[in-house]
Parts: structure tokens; C-alpha cells; sequence
């Protein structure tokens, strides 16, 4: 056997995978929960809201542009992205958590990102009965690993906002804030 007929031999073979693979990655041009890319220049989206106060955490929120582009009272477009950055807060030496002149907790570490994202169609992969429209959820350490979490709890739990909120918890909040900073 000649090595040009090994190459020849390991061509066909991924020809034959890649052509087999067809249909699959189709369908996988639609994300499942977990299988979001890392918006890694999020930090650089449009704010959705800043300094969310936990009980042992501050969050901080951005939003694409394109979902940057919503209006009250629709839904968020095709292509839209929300990015929840979740941060440890700061405690005292006593592990008491500290808090600034205004009784705000502050930041520590960054702890997780989590990301939901919107495409046409997307919310057939989802869970039966857990269809949140068509958004698609994420969730990653803060250098874009992905973290392995039950996506149902993300569901559940965004799912009572409805179509009428678009499924986004801070929608409301979103909207009267971007309105009264114009
Ligand atoms: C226990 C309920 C709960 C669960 C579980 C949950 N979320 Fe949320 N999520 C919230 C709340 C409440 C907010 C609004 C910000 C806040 O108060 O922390 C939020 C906000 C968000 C936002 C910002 C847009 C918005 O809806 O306001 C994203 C993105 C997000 N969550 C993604 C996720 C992902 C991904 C998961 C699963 C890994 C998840 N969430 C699980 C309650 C939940």
C-alpha cells in the first residue's frame, strides 16, 4: 500500500462522514440548550441592567444589539442575545458580606455567565412542555467552558413570564428603565 493510497483511502472516509453528517448538522444549525456559542465580546453589548442585587450576589445584564432594537410590548427579534453575569460578593474577613455607602452589596469574582439566545424555529429542541418561545439557553464559567447544569431549572423558571414578557424576568424593568435614561 502506498501513501498516496492511504490519503486517498482517508479522504474518502471523511467525505463519506461529512456527507452522513448532513442532515444532523442541519438540524444542528438550531442550538439545543447548552450548545449556545460564548458571546465572548459580550462585554461590549449594550447594558440591559447593572448592579442587580442578590441575596449573596450582584448580577449585571447586557443585551445584543439586535435585541437593543425591541420595543415594549414585543417580543425580542431573531438573533437576540441576553447575557447574565452572575458575581460572588464581597465579604469581611468574618465572612460576613460587606456592604457600600448606599447598603449595596459589592462585586467579587465573576462566577458564571449565562446566556440565552433567540433563533427562528430554535424552541423545537426544546423539552416538551418547556418551550420558552424560541429561546435557547447557556450557561459558562467566565472564560466561555461551558458549565454542566439541568437547562429544565432555566426553563421552569423563565417560563411563567410568558409571550407577553418574551420569557425575560427583567423585561418589564428593561423597557421603563431604557425609557426614563432618554
Ligand atoms: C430560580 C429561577 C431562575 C432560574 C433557575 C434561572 N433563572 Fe435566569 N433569571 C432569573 C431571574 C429572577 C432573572 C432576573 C435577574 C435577577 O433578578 O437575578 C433572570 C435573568 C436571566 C437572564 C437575563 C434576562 C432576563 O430574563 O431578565 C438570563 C440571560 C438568564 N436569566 C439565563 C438563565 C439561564 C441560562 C439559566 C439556567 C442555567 C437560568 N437563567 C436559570 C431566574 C432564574
Amino acid at each position: 500500500m502506498n501513501k498516496f493510497f492511504v490519503l486517498g483511502a482517508m479522504f474518502a472516509l471523511i467525505g463519506c462522514a461529512s456527507m452522513s453528517m448532513t442532515p444532523s448538522a442541519q438540524s444542528g444549525g438550531m442550538p439545543k440548550d447548552g450548545e449556545l456559542a460564548f458571546p465572548s465580546d459580550y462585554t461590549a453589548f449594550p447594558t440591559f441592567l447593572k448592579g442587580i442585587q442578590k441575596p449573596n450576589a450582584v448580577r449585571d445584564l447586557f443585551i445584543n444589539k439586535t435585541g437593543a432594537e425591541a420595543h415594549k410590548g414585543k417580543p425580542f427579534a431573531n438573533g437576540s442575545v441576553l447575557v447574565m453575569e452572575i458575581y460572588k460578593a464581597k465579604k469581611n474577613p468574618a465572612g460576613e458580606f460587606t456592604k457600600d455607602s448606599h447598603g449595596h452589596l459589592t462585586k467579587d469574582g465573576l462566577a458564571k455567565v449565562y446566556v440565552m439566545q433567540k433563533g427562528k424555529g430554535w424552541g423545537a429542541n426544546a423539552p416538551k412542555g418547556l418551550q420558552n418561545g424560541d429561546w435557547i439557553y447557556s450557561a459558562f464559567k467566565p472564560n466561555g467552558d461551558r458549565l454542566d447544569v439541568e437547562y429544565a431549572k432555566c426553563r421552569t423558571c423563565h417560563l411563567p413570564l410568558g409571550d407577553a414578557q418574551d420569557y425575560v424576568q427583567r423585561y418589564d424593568e428593561y423597557f421603563d428603565t431604557r425609557e426614563h435614561s432618554h
